[in-house]
């Protein structure tokens, strides 16, 4: 039976994106590939209303993550965090030997640019945090924190990481003017695993140049030079960035406002049932569009995944503190508002049948 995907990643590929990998190869030095490259940037800096330069590497998105830190950052950073991968972020930095400074918020809530008042001080040369925090569902506003660490300190720079949420939510980039923005493909860009993305400012630029300890892979000076003529660093996936051109074509033809909007009446949805359920997880205000985390109650959620697994429905458990509590519904890329519905009434029937 084909697997229905809700997941939160890898998610749903349609069959015609994958099928635009086949194409037959070329190198990653050659004309073909300079032009490819060139589109693609072309088409996502369209896509998220940008002219920000955007590199790409074969890896996952945690590659940015470090490095951003890698380049952003000689010695101190602050991280915001509120769930799992707003951890990781500060983790990256500190593996990374940076000190880094926190500001925690509970799960569930987010980071409001009053819980960093006075926390960015004359030495954070960067502030990190997550945009959309998949373990808790929270879709923090990543522009008025921005313009907060700025108001404190002009010259700390910006990262976030934009992994569930660039290309379904607006990042509104710009007022968010993020130094180092990340994301890659497997979410809501809905293609196969394996390239990452970094938007970079010339302020982030700058500075590296004076940062000591870049690596090779993440070494923004090399990356640049590299990307200036349409190229990549070190080989990257080409078949994957065949697809993502199709995709990107795709998503550009839907436009990015209708996209948007699909993603916030799926999100919307999903707020519905959870309510006539146990209920969502994530405060008020501050609910993903992309990432439905919601409160399990008394559900055996073991046996409930199990039943929607064998009519062919996969959705994702709860993650990190929040593991046994909630469960999740990725609901981003290309699933339709009529898909998820399906999902719902298919969820429903599957409650009632396991009670
Ligand atoms: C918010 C967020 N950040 C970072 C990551 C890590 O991304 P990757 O596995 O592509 O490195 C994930 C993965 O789920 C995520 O959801």
């Amino acid at each position: 039976m084909s697997r229905k995907l809700f997941t939160v990643g890898p998610v749903n590929v349609e069959p015609e994106v994958l099928q635009a990998m086949t194409r037959p190869m070329i190198t990653h030095r050659s004309k073909e590939y300079k032009k490819l490259h060139g589109d693609i940037m072309e088409k996502i800096r369209k896509a998220l209303d940008t002219d920000m330069e955007i590199l790409l590497v074969g890896g996952s998105a945690s590659i940015f993550l470090e490095g951003a830190v890698r380049n952003g950052v000689k010695e101190r950073s602050l991280g915001l965090t509120n769930g799992s991968f707003g951890d990781r972020f500060i983790e990256i930095a500190k593996l990374n030997g940076k000190t880094v400074d926190e500001v925690r918020v509970p799960w569930g809530k987010a980071v409001r640019p009053g819980d960093i008042e006075g926390k960015v001080s004359e030495g954070t040369e960067a502030v990190h945090w997550v945009s959309n925090e998949s373990s808790t569902g929270v879709f923090g506003d990543s522009t008025a924190l921005a313009e907060e660490v700025r108001r404190q300190n002009p010259d700390s720079l910006v990262f976030v990481d934009a992994v569930t949420s660039a290309f379904a939510m607006d990042l509104e980039m710009k007022r968010l003017c993020p130094d180092a923005l990340v994301f890659g493909t497997q979410k809501a860009l809905a293609l196969p695993p394996g390239l990452a993305f970094m938007a970079v400012s010339d302020r982030l630029f700058e500075r590296s140049a004076s940062v000591r300890n870049r690596g090779f892979y993440t070494d923004l000076a090399k990356l640049r030079k590299n990307s200036a003529e349409n190229y990549a660093l070190t080989t990257p996936p080409v078949s994957l960035m065949y697809a993502l051109d199709f995709q990107m074509d795709r998503i550009l033809s839907e436009g990015m406002a209708a996209r948007y909007r699909r993603h916030r009446e799926m999100g919307d949805a999903v707020r519905s049932w959870a309510a006539k359920h146990c209920g969502i997880f994530p405060e008020e205000g501050y609910r993903s569009n992309t990432i439905g985390v919601i409160n399990r109650g008394d559900m055996d959620f073991d046996r409930f995944h199990s039943a929607l697994k064998a009519k062919g429905y996969e959705i994702s458990n709860g993650y990190g503190d929040v593991k046994q509590t909630t469960f999740r519904i990725g609901h981003m890329g290309d699933i339709t508002l009529a898909r998820l519905k399906e999902l719902l009434s298919v969820m429903d029937e599957t409650l009632e049948e396991i009670q």
